[in-house]
């Protein structure tokens, strides 16, 4: 271990010595920690706020430019009008049998969802902006329904660790300015709002990168498709529910 190195080298540092278990450990806690330091602008927090994002920065297991922030957004050629309608009849299906989980309801995949999380065209768009991506083949509809239901600032866990987001409804009984979205949190206190319109697509490596979605108001809606991707050649039984 370097005795010059910053608290977040030396985390990442302890992350390499340890066991397969003991990392895992390690993690969850530096994700639980980003959960409640990066969001806040208390000044005090800011050294553990760098030193958890430095670490965690280190450790993603993804080779690109910068990890932080959106990898893409936009609505892909592969996510044409019929191929939407379709994904949003199955989530309308799935919705009905989806189980509360944390602050939303949580539906697993439908066939359509199941057979895009694999599909070459998905892993072609999430290639081109992230290399040596791989689908965990897990996709997941999610649903807030209930005035208050959002996310607080948290990293996914592995199955997640690449998140390709896809926005199938959102409906706002306000101003869409002020209504529910999902932010980005980042080291230095800052964060970005993402509003989303139907068939809009975010990809971002969410098992590093902090991220919330902000709670949706009386007669709010929203509705989200999410599949996860993995680093190529990772040990598959961690990337599995
Ligand atoms: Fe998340």
């Amino acid at each position: 271990m370097r005795a010059t190195a910053t608290v977040g080298q030396r985390l990442a540092d302890l992350h390499g010595s340890l066991s397969p278990a003991e990392q895992a450990n390690l993690k969850l806690i530096l994700g639980l920690s980003a959960g409640h330091l990066v969001p806040e602008r208390d000044p005090r927090s800011q050294r553990g706020r760098t030193a958890v994002s430095e670490a965690l920065e280190l450790l993603c297991p993804y080779e690109v430019a910068d990890p932080r922030g959106a990898q893409y957004r936009g609505r892909p050629d592969l996510l044409t009008d019929a191929l939407l309608d379709t994904l949003i009849a199955e989530a309308r299906d799935v919705g009905e049998t989806a189980v509360p989980f944390d602050e939303h309801y949580l539906g697993c995949g439908g066939p359509v969802a199941d057979r895009l999380a694999t599909s070459a065209e998905l892993t072609a768009l999430v290639r081109s902006v992230v290399p040596g991506a791989e689908p965990t083949g897990i996709a997941s509809y999610l649903f807030y329904r209930d005035a208050g239901q959002g996310i607080i600032p948290h990293i996914d866990t592995d199955i997640f660790s690449l998140n390709v987001l896809l926005m199938l409804d959102h409906r706002t009984p306000g101003d869409p300015a002020t209504s529910s979205a999902l932010y980005m949190h980042y080291p230095d206190g800052s964060e970005e709002r993402f509003q989303l319109t139907p068939g809009e697509v975010v990809i971002f490596l969410a098992g590093t990168q902090a991220h919330s979605r902000t709670p949706i108001v009386e007669g709010e809606r929203v509705t989200i498709l999410t599949f996860g991707f993995m680093p190529q050649g990772a040990p598959i039984g961690n990337y599995r529910r």
